[in-house]
């Protein structure tokens, strides 16, 4: 990842400097979503008010909320089943939503398809099935960057340069790695595009709390060069440590909803939900 000028200003709500160009005044957007009136000031990423389910079946969202600012890390926890990774395929728009809406960069890009999703800043690594086994590592990458017509060279020898274990295994087949190390592959896999917003579901699932850690170092250092990290986590206290903002989802619904830390301290999420 490249240095740039806003490295220690996590958090730093400022938009104006942040975010100079994420939006413009005419009504139409060339490559999608629309420009309205109402989020000119709002966080460079929300799906706001989500209600929605699969298909025809019951609503498994009603009306929640999630949020980040530009280079900020937001946190989604709870309990199994609570509706986390579909929360984040509504702001993928892998859901119908019957209610609620979700902008980037001030537009609505409610009825976009994922793929105009990607073209708008976006990237989404899933739960599961988020890597090409039977593709070396460098494929992988490759693979990640289909939208592009540029030179993807620069961007594999960043993604490299975030992990250097990969380089060493460019050749492998991405089956052949450690849990991981495939998680590596999936994150730089979705940084191929260079996206404006890295949603991971669940990055450290399945993987010591060493690699753990490791894991979420490189995240805070993704962020650190401007991207917008939404996360989904099992692991609540240690994804809520390094969290500007932090979402408790119940049963679809936003159950509490504050900074990490803040968080961190309520004694009932406390009790509830991170094992007193
Ligand atoms: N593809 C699907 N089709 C129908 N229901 C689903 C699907 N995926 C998840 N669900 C249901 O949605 C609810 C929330 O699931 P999910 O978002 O995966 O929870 P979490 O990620 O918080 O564990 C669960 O009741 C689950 O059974
Ligand atoms: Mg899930």
């Amino acid at each position: 990842m490249s240095d740039n000028a806003y490295q220690n200003t996590r958090g730093n709500k400022d938009r104006s400097i942040t975010n100079p160009d994420g939006r413009s005044t005419s009504d139409a957007i060339e490559d999608g979503g629309t420009m309205r009136p109402g989020h000119a000031d709002g966080p460079f990423l929300i799906g706001e008010n989500m209600t929605g389910g699969y298909g025809s079946g019951a609503d498994i969202l009603h009306n929640c909320t999630v949020a980040v600012d530009q280079g900020e890390i937001a946190v989604i926890v709870g309990p199994n089943g609570a509706g986390k990774s579909t929360a984040m395929k509504a702001v993928f728009g892998m859901l119908n939503l019957r209610e609620g809406s979700v902008w980037i960069g001030g537009k609505d890009i409610t009825d976009l398809t994922p793929q105009a999703r990607v073209a708008q800043g976006m990237a989404f690594v899933p739960q599961t099935s988020n890597i090409f086994t039977s593709m070396t590592v460098e494929e992988n990458l490759e693979m990640g960057a289909f939208l592009r017509r540029d030179d993807i060279r620069a961007t594999i020898e960043q993604v490299y340069e975030l992990f250097p274990i990969l380089k060493d295994k460019r050749r492998q087949a991405a089956g052949e790695l450690s849990g991981g190390q495939r998680q590596q592959v999936a994150v730089g896999r979705a940084l191929m595009t260079q996206p404006q917003l890295l949603m991971l579901d669940e990055p450290t699932a399945g993987v010591s709390p060493i690699v753990m850690d490791e894991l979420f170092d490189r995240i805070i250092e993704v962020a650190r060069t401007g991207i917008s990290i939404l996360m989904v986590e099992q692991n609540a206290r240690q994804a809520l440590e390094i969290a500007d903002k932090g979402y408790v989802l119940v049963q679809g619904r936003n159950g509490f909803t504050g900074t990490g830390q803040d968080l961190l301290a309520d004694p009932e999420v406390r009790r509830s939900f991170l094992g007193g």
